[in-house]
């Protein structure tokens, strides 16, 4: 199958939805594992574990506790056999060649499975308490940092040694052995101007939030800065999704969470987002998600649009995505994970692969 799907790993506390009205649950190794194992029966194609050092309180204790997504990921690719993983490193973190190190482990543990989701940090929040926030100068300059961290990166995967000087790092023939060669695939999320063009640089995958109708604008900045410098990068989007017997009772379940929304962590997220003076990123569509309808991206669901409808017509809804958007792939959420990727496997993609292999011949 073209279109590529995986799973966004619940590993922050109460994974994507702050609603009261949804499964209240802390972070487990045991129940990240049992949702990647779900996945890779149903034949989905990757998980991707996120970071977050602080988490946003309310009654829902949102995200304030959060599993380290380089040992989860680890674990899970030690414990899986096809699907691919993707652990999220943050740049503010870890320095790169500590990082370069613990993800050329991970691959090698999951035998050419891992990927990385390179963040930024678009958060002062969570870096201030730890000491690891640079100054405020950091939300225009972050993706220059990054860029420096990424070439890093790569030149150790590549070489098993570099030699770097650049405005944020001096290294001096640091060294990552054993070398397997491998560069992994990198994830970058940046929907901001400079989150585009930083992309289209040194991404291999550009995840991005946005609805249906939005998603052929958003990318197309980073689309034409790709093609400028010759590179090759797919995008994927976010859903959040929710399926039922009937449209009706889809609806009602997406109703039902919204109307148990939890204000205090939504404003905690909001507020935390608004410091962030970048315009027409990530933080402005969290702000914008205060209000915006469910399909648009509403923050009760982290600004996830969420694709809801029965069987028939989430499969429909997924599966001309590629045709209408020229997404390479999805990252879904869902509100109880075990069980609705099992029924994602029985109900709705055998009709997926069905309706673009139909799509396919047209
Ligand atoms: C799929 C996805 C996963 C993300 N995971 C994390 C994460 O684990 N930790 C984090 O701090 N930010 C995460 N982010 C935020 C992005 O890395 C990025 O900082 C944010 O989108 C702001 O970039 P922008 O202002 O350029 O849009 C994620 C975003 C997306 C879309």
């Amino acid at each position: 199958m073209s279109l590529k799907l995986g799973v966004f790993l619940p590993n922050g506390q109460n994974g994507y939805i702050i609603s009261e009205n949804a499964p209240q649950y802390e972070p487990t190794f045991e129940h990240c594992l049992a949702i990647a194992q779900e996945a890779e029966t149903i034949g989905l194609d990757f998980v991707l574990s996120m970071i977050k050092y602080h988490g946003f309180g309310g009654k829902t204790g949102y995200w304030d506790g959060c599993l380290d997504s380089v040992a989860l990921a680890t674990g899970i690719a030690a414990l899986t056999s096809r699907i691919d993983v993707f652990a999220t490193v943050p740049v503010l973190g870890i320095p790169p060649v500590i990082a370069a190190r613990q993800l050329a482990t991970f691959d090698e543990i999951a035998k050419g499975r891992g990927g990385v989701n390179l963040v930024t940090g678009w958060n002062r929040p969570e870096y201030e308490p730890m000491g690891l926030w640079p100054g405020d100068k950091y939300y225009e300059r972050r993706y220059d940092y990054a860029a420096e961290y990424v070439q890093i990166l790569r030149g150790l995967w590549r070489d098993g040694r570099v030699t770097f000087k650049g405005e944020f790092f001096d290294i001096d023939d640091a060294t990552c052995f054993p070398s397997s060669g491998r560069e992994l695939p990198i994830v970058t999320a940046g929907q901001s101007t400079k989150g585009q063009v930083y992309t289209a640089h040194y991404g291999d995958y550009n995840f991005v939030f946005g609805d249906r109708d939005l998603l052929p604008t958003i990318t197309k900045p980073m689309l034409e800065e790709a093609e400028k410098v010759g590179r090759t990068v797919r995008t994927y989007a976010l859903f959040t999704i929710i399926a039922a017997e009937t449209d009706e009772e889809a609806l009602a379940k997406t109703e039902y969470i919204v109307s148990g929304q939890d204000t205090v962590a939504l404003q905690n997220v909001a507020g935390s987002a608004a410091l962030d003076p970048q315009t027409g990123g990530t933080s402005a569509h969290f702000v914008q998600g205060l209000t915006a309808p469910a399909e648009e991206g509403n923050l009760t669901f982290m600004s996830f649009p969420v694709i809801h409808g029965s069987y028939e017509s989430v499969a429909e809804q997924i599966a001309t995505l590629q045709r209408d958007t020229g997404v390479a792939g999805v990252l879904m959420t869902f509100v109880d994970y075990v069980p609705d990727i099992k029924v994602f496997g029985e109900r709705v993609l055998p009709l997926i692969h069905e309706k673009l292999a139909a799509l396919a011949t047209v």
